[in-house]
């Protein structure tokens, strides 16, 4: 299965980097599609957490190498940290490879950020505030700053200043210091040398990978509900998460994709605001988040939870032709009587099982719940399928049936080791 796409099925932090730093373990390249610093994966080796934001997971493992692509957005100061971070930690960071086609984050971006979210109100998105959705903005605007621009510090001066000045004008006016053209350019020129050897055509790149017959995972950020085509707009990120985004965010085309592993969490979390219907705000959702750790990596915001949406996940599974599921965190559903999944939603006296038609639709869908039973041994140990209790087994099997599709994984602790395999992700 030379080439994989990983992604969220959910609205984020489902445990992809866990699930993206196990399969990275036999596989030659790690490549990393959309978004940016909004995304905080944890991964958790030999007892020691790590924390990335814009690198690929897959650079903790020994001899992969990493990749950013295009469509990706890069801010050159939290690449420089945390590849200085990572360094520190003894990880050999020297493979990486950026596409010269990849958008920068300026500084102003991450003041853009704010400003719109000031002018939403109560409105607001409740973003990562790290300049993502400005960023994807500029890009189709065509006014966005790539990395090759660094190459050419006359374009580029001309290109901040162009982009800059009515920002600028914007900043005044809701009383966020303006920022001065030339130091932006100053500051984004002064990483230009350091860049430049990681720089390179990864459409290139990863197609003469596929050309040997290697493993290619492509790893995705965010996650199909967040997906500014088919999540719940506008309370969404500004990249495309979903399968599709592998191949316009890499240069890759569909025909030499292979497989598309979804991950789920045995529950649901979502941060920021927006439609949640399984949401439980009560003590029973502050008992998940307790339970569960279920705090952002990113901003560490509290994340709101609920029971596993199964309209979700299959509604995932179509939009991303899922191949696998990879469930992760069914140890944290241990020690309940019953575990309710949703398994339709009643939108105004209507049931259905499909994603409604219309945002307004989805703000008025109320889930249909099914009980399964629960169970109370601790399973952080298993590592087969059948050593499961039967119960936990069940709860697998069903929504395997409801989503309509194979659950290949299966996460029950946060480890490299903590998994039980049913199917191998990776031929
Ligand atoms: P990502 O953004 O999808 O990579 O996920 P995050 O890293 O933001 O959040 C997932 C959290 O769940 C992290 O703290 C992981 O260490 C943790 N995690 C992943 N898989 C499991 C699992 O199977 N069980 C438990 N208990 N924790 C897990
Ligand atoms: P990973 O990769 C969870 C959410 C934000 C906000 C919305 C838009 O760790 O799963 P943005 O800053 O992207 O414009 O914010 O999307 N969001 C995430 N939620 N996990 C993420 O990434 C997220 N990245 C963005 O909370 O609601
Ligand atoms: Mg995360």
């Amino acid at each position: 299965m030379p080439a994989v796409i990983v992604l969220g099925a959910q609205w984020g932090d489902e445990g992809k980097g866990k699930a993206t730093d196990q399969l990275g373990q036999h596989t030659d390249l790690v490549v990393k599609f959309n978004g940016g610093n909004n995304a905080g994966h944890t991964v958790v080796i030999d007892g020691e957490k790590y924390a990335l934001h814009l690198l690929p997971a897959g650079i903790l493992s020994e001899g992969v190498t990493p990749v950013i692509g295009n469509g990706v957005v890069v801010d050159l100061d939290v690449l420089f940290e945390e590849l200085a971070e990572i360094t520190e930690r003894g990880v050999d960071c020297s493979r990486l490879r950026i596409s010269s086609n990849a958008h920068i984050i300026p500084p102003y971006n991450r003041l853009m950020d704010q400003a719109n979210e000031r002018a939403r109100g109560n409105n607001l998105i409740g973003t990562t505030g790290r300049g993502i959705g400005p960023t994807y903005a500029d890009k189709m605007n065509r006014i966005g700053l790539r990395i090759q621009d660094l190459f050419h510090p006359e374009e580029l001066r001309a290109k901040v200043e162009a982009a800059l000045a009515p920002k600028n004008t914007i900043f005044e006016a809701v009383d966020i210091p303006t920022l001065d053209p030339n130091e932006v350019s100053d500051h984004l020129l002064s990483f230009a040398d350091r860049i430049k050897p990681m720089v390179c055509d990864v459409s290139l790149v990863v197609n003469d990978a596929l050309d040997r017959g290697d493993t290619v995972l492509f790893e995705g950020g965010q996650a199909t509900m967040l997906d500014i085509d088919h999540g719940t707009y506008p309370f969404v990120t500004s990249s495309n998460p979903t399968a599709g985004g592998a191949c316009t965010g890499t240069g890759v085309g569909p025909t030499r994709i292979d497989s598309v592993v979804g991950v789920v969490k045995a529950y649901t979390t979502r941060v920021g605001e927006g439609p949640f219907p399984t949401e439980l705000l009560d003590d029973m959702g502050e008992r998940l988040r307790t339970e569960g750790g279920e705090y952002g990596v990113t901003t560490g915001r509290p994340r709101r939870c609920g029971w596993h949406d199964a309209v979700v996940t299959r509604y995932a599974a179509r939009v991303n032709g899922l191949t696998d599921l990879v469930m992760t965190k069914l140890d944290v559903l241990t020690g309940h009587e019953t575990i309710p999944v949703c398994v339709a939603y009643d939108i105004d006296g209507t049931v259905t099982q499909e994603m409604p038609l219309t945002q307004s639709g989805f703000h008025h869908a109320v889930p249909v719940y099914e009980e399964l039973p629960g169970w109370s041994e601790d399973i952080s140990e298993v590592r087969n399928f059948a050593d499961l209790p039967q119960a936990a087994q069940d709860y697998v099997l069903r929504i395997e049936e409801l989503a309509r599709c194979r659950i290949s994984a299966i996460g029950v602790g946060p480890g490299r080791e903590a998994t039980i395999s049913r199917h191998s992700l990776i031929g």
